[in-house]
């Protein structure tokens, strides 16, 4: 038995309509899960979903900071062995335009939404008990700072603190809990970051990056690991990629 195998497994991959959920969504596809994806772009979720390998799959359209669409997808959800947390804003601030709204429209889906649907699929017993795994995507940017990043960087702080204390209250019903803290990768957010702050600033990243920037596939195949018994002894970690 191959223990990155993950035939018999069914994941839920948010933010599946782009850039790293969409990538996982599809790799854990082709490892042979079954996957629930959402996202809130339906033509974009479409596209994930006609990529994914094997059947069984399943789409639901959602918007994680409506509390509605969290319990409309929790309730639509089959029990799960598997979570993965892909959403994210990536809106720079230098400190001293940072106000309410902006504090607030970055915490509310880089921070709330997963901590809110983690808590729905739990209260709703939709996580199987016995080995489970779920993931949250952190950023190297909690340990290696970028200027104009302070909320984007403290609602990614914010997430591997609750991952910590979450790992320790799901250890004893068999669930891991890690995250995983990607320097810079190609996708649509990095395309946005680059055009709304500079290209060169993003140029300047890649050359600062041991390995340079990313594919999504090289993130997606780290979080088939923590899927995978592959990895049934492994929580409460904080993996860096890309070389720091
Ligand atoms: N790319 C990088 O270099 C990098 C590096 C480190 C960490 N990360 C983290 O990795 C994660 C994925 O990033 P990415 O590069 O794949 O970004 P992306 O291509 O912009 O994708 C973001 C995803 O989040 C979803 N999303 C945003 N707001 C949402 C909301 N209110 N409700 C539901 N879904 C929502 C989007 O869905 P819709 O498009 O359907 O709205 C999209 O699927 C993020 O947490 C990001 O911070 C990325």
């Amino acid at each position: 038995m191959n223990a990155f195998d993950l035939h018999g497994k069914t994941v839920l991959v948010t933010g599946a309509s782009s850039g790293l959920g969409k990538q996982t969504a599809i790799t854990a596809s082709e490892y042979g899960a079954r996957v629930m994806i959402t996202g809130r772009n339906a033509a974009r979720l479409e596209e994930t979903f006609k990529l994914l390998h094997g059947d069984g799959h399943q789409l639901f359209l959602a918007d994680l900071t409506i509390k509605a669409d969290i319990d409309r997808l929790v309730a639509g959800l089959p029990i799960l062995d598997g979570l993965v947390h892909s959403t994210g804003i990536s809106e720079l601030s230098p400190a001293r335009f940072i106000t309410a709204e902006v504090i607030s429209r970055t915490f509310s889906i880089s921070f709330e939404a997963s901590v809110l649907l983690t808590a729905g699929i739990l209260k709703k017993k939709k996580l199987a008990k016995g080995p489970s795994s779920i993931v949250f995507i952190s950023s190297i940017s909690t340990r290696h700072p970028f200027v104009g990043g302070a909320m984007y960087i403290s609602a990614k702080a914010a997430l591997e603190a609750y991952a910590r204390v979450l790992a320790l209250e799901l250890a004893p019903r068999g669930t891991r809990v890690n995250c995983i803290l990607p320097a810079f990768v190609r996708t649509p957010m990095l395309d946005e970051t680059a055009e709304n702050f500079s290209y060169e600033a993003v140029e300047k990243i890649e050359a600062r990056q041991l390995m340079g920037l990313g594919d999504p596939v090289d993130v997606a195949n780290t979080i088939i690991y923590y899927l995978a018994d592959a990895s049934k002894w492994v929580s409460a970690t904080n993996l860096i990629l890309g070389g720091g």
